[in-house]
């Protein structure tokens, strides 16, 4: 979509390049990642009201350091140079960037010098995050310091006559507390933005342009449960109304009262038009005596594919296919402006639609983050507990299950799971953690049951704190509430005679047991 106010960020593959995006996102104006060597007319047609160069791993001096057309400066639009992209910034205009003598790494104290438009509403001293090799050594007289920290003389600073300013620190991080403040003042006070992005703005735009794409066409939106394709359907069936099918598609592997959730809120709540197909044998029988991980998500998701095709093919006429992608996906598949940051792949995706299927994609959420997406999914009136959902993974149980899936064992981990979810949000804790879940292991223990021995399952918590899920620490869940919820499970689930909590974090272990 084309957007009246826009600040591109030329991603020099700083690890913080999606930050800075949200930040400025935050304060309400629309932000995109773009390749550092985008053209000088491509970043005209997105229609600029300032330009931020990102940091970035490499030094200026470097050979082969990613650069920009040198000729950004031409746009005539404000520019902040963040980190190496001040330096950049500074060494295309003249200044010198020599290697710092102390690299610095962490929390700084920053001084604010004078009362410039960038620094201003900052403290005298105020705690800034650096991270970086390089710093400016001189500054040319062209250029005018306004901040320092005790090892980096300009550690903010900007040019006389071109409106370009630079700081080393990074502003985006939560480790910088008064960071938002520099972004309020380049925005507003520097580039004059008056501020419309914001989530009702965005409904409204995205419900014209989803009209304009189908016109009186039928769309299939595969529903999962999940927050993205919850808020993708509640998104167009506001826009489409009828011309909305969605199929939710039953593997058999679901939570408890998974598809009752789903079937409640979008059929009875929103009248939508919902296929539930219910493919639960299909799954259980190809999944029989399968014990590798692999295995299980191959096979899951050749069996999805199928159960979509064979739901698909009742409804007529349908051309176009909605899916839940979202910008951190679009950013890390290549598509679009990919940025240089080495992302980590996520290394499954099950629950994927092949464009074999033939259908035109209607991608709603291409533009947003997720948290932007929970909070469209609150405007449109999707309970909390779909907006505010932990993820979880498309093979389902069969993932949480180690070793053979057989109806009994979904009983047990379906049972000790519920257990485990009540008890979280009953102490609060559901929206402190990431994703929180019980897997069932493949052993028997020993026990005593009243006077008698038992031989029965190990049932693992897993619970982890995490912002991005490729990294993730364990959540330090209170003792009392893991007591209880131990408690339960073995009175209540039988089958179980042990709970165990995993205490790995991420790497070197992953958040899923398979
Ligand atoms: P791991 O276990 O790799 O998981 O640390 C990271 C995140 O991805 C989810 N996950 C999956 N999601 N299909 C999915 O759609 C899968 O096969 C799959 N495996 C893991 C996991 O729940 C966590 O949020």
């Amino acid at each position: 979509m084309l957007h009246d106010e826009v600040i591109p960020i030329l991603d020099f593959g700083s690890q913080y390049a999606q930050l800075i995006a949200r930040r400025v996102r935050e304060k309400g104006v629309y932000s995109e990642l773009v390749r550092p060597d985008i053209s000088l007319d491509e970043l005209r047609k997105l229609n600029p009201k300032g330009l931020i160069l990102s940091g970035g791993p490499s030094s200026v001096y470097e050979a082969d350091a990613p650069k920009c057309d040198l000729r950004i400066f031409d746009l005539g639009v404000p520019i902040l140079g963040i980190c190496y992209g001040m330096q950049l910034g500074a060494h295309i205009l003249g200044g010198q960037v020599k290697p710092a003598k102390a690299r610095e790494y962490g929390r700084a104290k920053l001084t604010v010098a004078g009362d410039d438009a960038l620094v201003r509403g900052l403290p005298a001293d105020t705690t800034v995050w650096m991270s970086h090799g390089d710093q400016i050594h001189e500054l040319p007289a062209e250029f005018v310091p306004l901040a320092t920290t005790p090892t980096c003389p300009y550690a903010a600073m900007k040019h006389r006559d071109r409106t370009f300013y630079g700081v080393q620190f990074h502003p985006e991080v939560t480790h910088t507390p008064r960071g938002e403040q520099i972004f309020q003042n380049f925005l507003y006070d520097i580039c004059h933005c008056r501020g419309d992005w914001t989530m009702g703005n965005f409904i409204e735009q995205t419900i014209r342009h989803v009209r304009e794409q189908v016109g009186m066409g039928k769309v299939i939106c595969g529903l999962s449960g999940g927050v993205d394709s919850s808020v993708v359907a509640a998104l167009l069936h506001k826009a489409i109304g009828d011309q909305l099918v969605c199929i939710f598609v039953d593997n058999g592997l679901l939570r408890k009262n998974e598809r009752q959730l789903v079937e409640s809120t979008f059929r009875d709540h929103f009248k939508i038009d919902l296929r539930v197909h219910d493919a639960t044998e299909h799954f259980l029988d190809a999944l029989k005596d399968v014990t590798d991980p692999q295995q299980k998500r191959k096979i899951i998701g050749r069996k999805f594919i199928e159960a979509f095709k064979r739901e698909a093919a009742g409804i007529d006429d349908a051309q176009f296919l909605a899916q839940g992608t979202l910008y951190p996906d679009v950013i890390e598949s290549g598509h679009g402006y990919a940025g240089t940051a080495a992302n980590i792949k996520l290394h499954h995706n099950v629950g994927g639609l092949p464009a074999e299927l033939g259908f035109e994609l209607v991608e709603p959420l291409r533009e947003l983050f997720k948290d932007e997406v929970r909070r469209v999914g609150e405007m449109l009136g999707l309970p909390e507990n779909l907006v505010w959902r932990h993820p979880f993974p498309g093979p389902g149980l069969a993932v949480r299950i180690i070793g053979q899936i057989t109806p009994e064992r979904l009983r047990i981990l379906r049972d000790a799971d519920e257990i485990v979810l009540e008890e979280l949000v009953a102490n609060n804790l559901y929206r402190k953690t990431a994703q929180v879940f019980a897997v069932l292991l493949p052993i028997g223990t020993v026990g005593v049951m009243g006077d008698a021995r038992s031989y029965d399952s190990v049932v693992a918590i897993r619970a982890v704190e995490s912002q991005d899920f490729m990294t993730a620490d364990w959540a330090r869940i209170p003792f009392d509430v893991l007591a209880t919820m131990s408690n339960r499970i073995i009175n209540e689930v039988r089958g179980v005679n042990r709970v165990v909590y995993d205490i790995s974090s991420k790497p070197p272990a992953t958040i899923e047991w398979e």
